[in-house]
């Protein structure tokens, strides 16, 4: 069984005045609830405050993006090892909104999570459809294969998180129905389940796309989802931590 995960993506959002809500959410998932882990994703300028922040807490900081190469002549990107050193567990790769602003295709996801874990970071890969694709009946299709493809060659299954991202569940209100989550979570462990055999029941598989303190406790009780990747909503410590409660 998975263990579960309630992350924040705080997106391109927050500056020094937003430590406060950092070190509310550490206060309040600590200690930890057993078996549920916290973790925010943090803008790279905030990436070494907020683990300072969150040092003496369960609560988890990450990454949102990092390049697929340690270093070199890449201007304003950020490697793995770069972000592991500024004191994140994990990092987010492949979130429909790098995809579409930078043009990140699903080989380069998966070149970004395998330097992740080069790193000793936890990526949490991202997949999901556009409206288009689910109302043309091929949501399943579209996702599974965006898995398949975005998942680095030879990962250990224990170094894995997935996120299923309904695009156009993001920052929209219209939170995907409990029916619709449930019937992705179990296409993406089976999928996972024929690539990992039985370890594949391990990797956390996240729901995220307008998850907030009034709908998470539906969403969670689904038996493939494993946690949340939050957005909107983790940007309020009290928002972030009645999600956590749900959990
Ligand atoms: P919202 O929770 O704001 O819809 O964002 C979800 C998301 O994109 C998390 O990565």
């Amino acid at each position: 069984m998975a263990r579960t995960l309630i992350a924040g993506n705080w997106k391109m959002n927050g500056v020094s005045a937003s430590l406060p809500e950092i070190e509310a959410i550490a206060a309040g998932v600590t200690p930890a609830k057993p078996g549920v882990e916290a973790l925010i994703c943090v803008p790279a300028t905030l990436l070494t405050r907020a683990s300072a922040a969150a040092a003496e807490s369960a609560l988890m900081i990450g990454g949102e993006t990092c390049h697929a190469k340690v270093s070199g002549a890449h201007t304003g990107d950020i490697s793995a090892p770069m972000v592991a050193d500024a004191g994140a567990s994990h990092v987010i790769v492949g979130h429909s909104e790098r995809r579409a602003d930078h043009g990140e295709s699903s080989e380069t996801v998966a070149a970004q999570a395998a330097a992740a874990i080069e790193a000793g970071l936890t990526p949490i890969i991202c997949i999901g459809e556009t409206a288009a694709e689910r109302d043309s009946g091929k949501a399943i299709e579209v996702v599974t294969g965006m898995l398949r493809a975005s998942l680095p060659a030879g990962a250990d299954p224990a170094r894995l998180v997935i996120a299923y991202e309904p695009v156009w569940a993001i920052g929209t209100g219209n939170v995907a129905t409990v029916e619709a989550v449930d019937e992705m979570h179990t296409a993406l462990r089976a999928c996972l389940s024929g690539i990992f055999g039985a370890a594949a029941g391990d990797i956390p598989i996240l729901y995220g796309g307008s998850m907030n303190p009034g709908n998470a406790a539906g969403l969670l009780t689904v038996r493939d989802v494993n946690g949340g990747l939050i957005g909107g909503a983790s940007l309020k410590a009290a928002d972030f931590l009645a999600i956590y409660a749900a959990a």
